[in-house]
């Protein structure tokens, strides 16, 4: 056999000056099997490669518009609430009904997770996202979600432990987002009930098993529904982002469940169960850390703290700052604040000197002067006892993922609530 032709392209400029694409090609002329001569074709592509880079900017526009039109009709919904809201609370603050205004101050709250879930859904599908990685207890976690998504529901779950899982290596948000969003789909697929089994146990995969996983331990989730199960002619598709049947979907569920967990290093496949209903197979490498998990976090209570703490605000975002100042020190804690990390610095030797030391520092990762590594690594040379909580909603660096290898002793992903700040301080706090 003769070898085929060549073909290559390139960049030329012509004496004007003017940027034309080209093709260069060679081909044998083979006669009996014999290389008699070789032609070579040079074409100017240049047409063609303008209207392929005019159909990349139309794909990439045509992704953001839907992504972008998905995005704003969401957060106007929610705004919209919001706004309802407010103006309800108003209305009762002057007519003194206060049992209402408590009440439409709740459904603000469960407005704004829903608009936290929106960002956080779509932080997974971005470079950002990295997953926070700490022990966590699955069956805790899935037995949530589950709870979550199927109660009031006309959907019967069941879910097994083959091996108990209690301190794997993983992201909890972006676990717990994973089983949500097959968990929905699942309950989408089954309109009138049906059932949902969810079965854990660990597997020793070996090479080429699963591709492109590794061989080694890991943690299988299987999830299997009851509904009418995924048509073969959509299998290869389903986890593509924006792929969708329904009519009020987006198709990003999957997208985003497919992105988590390839960012936990695992796997996760649909196939079709024979007696009927779709198959979800989560695969999940089983790192895991010998060290207590922490229980289910309690919520704490407003009850406004007794004793004597001091915390340093250094955050550039002014009403950040300042709501935060108010929360805290309705809470009991004496609080001061800093807009730049350099501020924040001196200040924290200032109060060490004058013997009135802040117990805590929470501080941003961007500030306008210094980062926020630069933040801890000062303060731990003034004070090697400093407690620096790192507040931020960058998730895609380093730091963010390895906190404690910078010398923080706790990280605050923005936005955070109440709860998880003042968990989050009283932790800080109980480790001195
Ligand atoms: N359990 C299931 N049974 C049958 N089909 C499913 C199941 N899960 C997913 N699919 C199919 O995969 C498609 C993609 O799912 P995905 O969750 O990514 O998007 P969606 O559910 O359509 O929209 P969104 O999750 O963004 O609201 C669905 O539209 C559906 O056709
Ligand atoms: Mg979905």
């Amino acid at each position: 056999m003769i070898d085929s032709s060549l073909k290559t392209e390139g960049i030329f400029f012509s004496p004007g000056g003017e940027k034309r694409f080209i093709e260069i090609s060679i081909s044998p002329i083979v006669f009996e099997d014999k290389i008699e001569g070789y032609i070579f074709g040079i074409s100017d592509i240049t047409t063609r490669k303008q209207l392929e880079q005019e159909l990349l900017k139309f794909e990439k526009f045509e992704t953001i518009n839907r992504l972008a039109g998905g995005v704003a009709h969401d957060l106007n919904n929610l705004l919209a609430v919001l706004f309802n809201y407010l103006s309800l609370i108003k209305l009762n603050i002057s007519n003194n009904k206060k049992e209402d205004c408590i009440k439409f101050i709740q459904k603000i709250e469960n407005t704004l997770n829903r608009a936290k879930y929106l960002s956080s859904q779509l932080l997974s599908l971005s470079k950002e996202g990295v997953p926070i990685k700490e022990p966590h207890d699955l069956e805790e976690l899935i037995k949530d979600v589950a709870e979550f998504c199927f109660s009031g529901t006309p959907i019967k779950y069941n879910i097994i432990f083959q091996n108990p899982v209690r301190n794997i290596l993983i992201d909890p948000q972006q676990m717990a987002q994973v089983f949500q969003n097959i968990f929905i789909n699942a309950r989408e697929a089954m309109p009138d009930g049906g059932k949902v089994n969810i079965e854990v146990s660990l597997k020793k995969l070996k090479h080429e098993e699963i591709p492109p996983l590794l061989e080694g331990d890991y943690v299988e989730i299987k999830i299997s529904d009851t509904g009418l199960g995924i048509p073969p002619s959509i299998l290869p598709n389903i986890f593509e982002p924006f792929f969708t049947t329904k009519e009020e979907g987006t198709g990003l569920g999957l997208a985003i469940a497919y992105q988590i967990i390839k960012k936990h290093g695992g796997n996760i496949i649909a196939e079709n169960n024979p007696q009927g209903g779709a198959i979800f197979k989560i695969y999940l490498p089983y790192l895991i850390k010998d060290e207590p998990v922490e229980g289910k976090k309690s919520t704490p209570s407003l009850e406004i703290s007794k004793k004597h703490y001091r915390i340093l605000i250094i955050d550039d975002e002014e009403e950040l700052r300042d709501s935060l100042l108010f929360l805290l020190s309705e809470m009991g804690y004496e609080v001061d604040t800093a807009d730049n990390g350099k501020e924040g610095i001196e200040k924290y030797y200032k109060a060490l000197k004058e013997n009135n030391p802040f117990h805590v520092v929470i501080t941003d990762y961007v500030l306008p002067d210094i980062k926020g590594d630069k933040v801890v690594a000062e303060l731990k040379t003034i004070d090697p006892n400093a407690k620096v909580i790192l507040s931020t909603g960058y998730t895609g660096i380093d730091v963010t993922s390895n906190y404690k290898n910078y010398g923080f002793s706790g990280i605050l992903i923005k936005p955070y609530t109440f709860e998880t700040l003042i968990q989050t301080i009283e932790r800080t706090l109980s480790n001195s």
